[in-house]
């Protein structure tokens, strides 16, 4: 089976409208530069539904900064391939932003509290934009369910918030992220890494699952070379406790986050 490739809103529509009434249509949203995680969204819609389609439109109104929407990556040829490898029926690639802002930016879904702190305190606006073009998506794909990574956990709470206040029918699905053997958690981001600046970057990770003391995890990310946003342990609506960080290493900001587990003996190895 080919994957069709859908260029404007309009061929989007005609082709969701061709669809089966019943069809259940699995949607994975992305920014493109397509790794292992975005892979393992794409599998997982591919097991649950009958129909999946995929998204790759790097949205301007998520960035804070010009340079950081010029530079981040794009790889569309590799990515149609992954998409054609992991059975996507149809993705939409917009051919240009108007295609979905036709009406520029007037039209905003502004969340006022949790898109306010961590990642929303260091970048103004930014989970705007995401809940904006994530609604403006799920009104067009109208699928049963739509996969994100816990990677970006705060984005993931966000659009579930999202759908739930706006009573959308979109099933919101989290799934696990997922790391490179050293820790990592996969990120288009990881590309714009130097290869000396890859050798540190798992020790983020390392330093947030192995230190139950804030402070001692603070110190030795920082002693490896990262300029902290924030790091932060918070009690989620389930009980759970997570550790969320983001902190740049030369001009690259990377978050991560992991639950933490219930047992006194933190650190993987012992207790601390
Ligand atoms: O996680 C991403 O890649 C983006 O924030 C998303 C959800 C596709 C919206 O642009």
């Amino acid at each position: 089976m080919k994957t069709i490739v859908l260029k404007t809103v309009n061929e989007l529509i005609a082709w969701r409208k061709g669809l089966a009434p019943g069809a259940r249509v699995g949607f994975v949203p992305t920014m493109g530069a397509l790794h292992s995680g975005h892979a393992s969204l794409l599998e997982r819609a591919r097991s649950e539904n009958d129909v999946v389609v995929l998204s790759i439109f790097v949205n301007p109104t998520q960035f804070n900064q010009a340079s950081d929407l010029e530079k981040y990556p794009r790889t569309l040829k590799a990515d149609l391939e992954t998409a054609e490898a992991a059975g996507v029926d149809a993705v939409f690639v917009p051919k240009d932003s108007a295609e979905l802002y036709p009406e520029g930016y007037r039209y905003r879904v502004i969340e006022t509290e949790l898109s306010k702190e961590l990642c929303g305190a260091h970048r103004p606006g930014h989970f705007d934009g995401v809940l904006t073009v994530v609604l403006k998506l799920f009104g067009l794909v109208r699928a049963r369910r739509a996969y994100f990574g816990e990677k970006d956990f705060q984005q993931l709470s966000l659009i579930r918030g999202m759908a739930h206040a706006f009573f959308l029918e979109t099933e919101v699905v989290g799934c696990p992220t997922v790391r490179e053997t050293d820790g990592l958690a996969m990120s288009s981001r990881n590309l714009r890494l130097s290869p000396a600046e890859r050798e540190v970057a798992p020790k983020l990770h390392a330093a947030m699952t192995s230190l139950a003391d804030l402070a001692a995890a603070r110190r030795a990310i920082e002693d490896a070379g990262f300029r902290i946003d924030y790091l932060e342990d918070r009690v989620q609506p389930t009980g759970e406790i997570r550790r969320f960080v983001a902190a740049t290493l030369g001009e690259i900001r990377l978050i991560d986050n992991i639950a933490l587990p219930e047992s006194e003996n933190f650190a993987i190895g012992g207790p601390v």
